[in-house]
């Protein structure tokens, strides 16, 4: 765990790996954020962890896969999360689900603890883009509900879920609404509070 003098270091997560995908750009430009507040991220494509589709006999028949071992060591490594999800009929993508069902599954070993409680007590903030008018928001209090329950996260109560994204973002990647910027900082920002606030208990 971070001290409290070390810099705060934040995964920055999308949950769609789609090429131009709006997430993936909300995700960064939060990620952007966080560094200008002094924060370290680390950037992760969970398409190329190249998880296979959980299945229990297929866990049961092969080692732990190499994507989810390199899952638990970068939460073991960082302080929390930053995360922009698209919901895919009202729901979070299955990449996403997918990805945290084979951390769950992942025991302790060279020097981590077991997956699930890589995330016991970190923060995470939520944010999601859709071209469509809701935003992506009604997936989010599923993932909040995903996330503070069997994963423990700390999730900070300001969300962003961004409408009519394909229009959302200028040529430099920045948001071109005030009000949809001043949210995001807000999330990041109280991301990183918490994570102090983690580091210093
Ligand atoms: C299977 C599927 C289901 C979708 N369901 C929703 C939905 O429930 N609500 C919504 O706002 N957009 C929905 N969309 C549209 C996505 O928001 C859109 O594809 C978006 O660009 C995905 O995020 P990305 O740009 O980060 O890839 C859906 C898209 C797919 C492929």
């Amino acid at each position: 765990m971070t001290n409290a003098l070390a810099p705060v270091r934040l995964l920055v997560i999308a949950g769609s790996a789609r090429k131009g995908s709006y997430n993936r750009q909300l995700a960064d430009l939060a990620g952007h954020k966080a560094q200008a507040l002094g924060a370290q991220t680390t950037s992760v494509d969970l398409a190329a962890l190249d998880l296979p589709l959980f299945h229990a006999d297929w866990d049961a028949q092969h080692s732990v896969p190499p994507g989810a071992l390199k899952l638990r060591e970068l939460f073991a490594s960082h302080d929390g999360l930053l995360l922009a999800c698209p919901e895919y009929n009202a729901l979070p993508t299955p990449l996403l689900i997918n990805s945290f069902d084979w951390l769950s599954t992942v025991p302790e070993g060279e020097g981590h603890p077991g997956g699930a409680a890589t995330t016991v007590s970190k923060p995470v903030g939520l944010l999601a883009a859709s071209p469509g008018a809701l935003g992506g928001i009604r997936a989010l209090p599923i993932v909040r509900t995903f996330l503070s329950t069997n994963f423990a996260m700390v999730v900070v109560p300001e969300q962003l879920g961004i409408s009519q994204a394909d229009q959302a973002f200028d040529e430099a990647g920045a948001l071109k609404s005030a009000g949809y910027d001043k949210i995001l900082a807000k999330v990041v920002a109280s991301v990183i509070q918490q994570a102090r606030w983690r580091a210093a208990a």
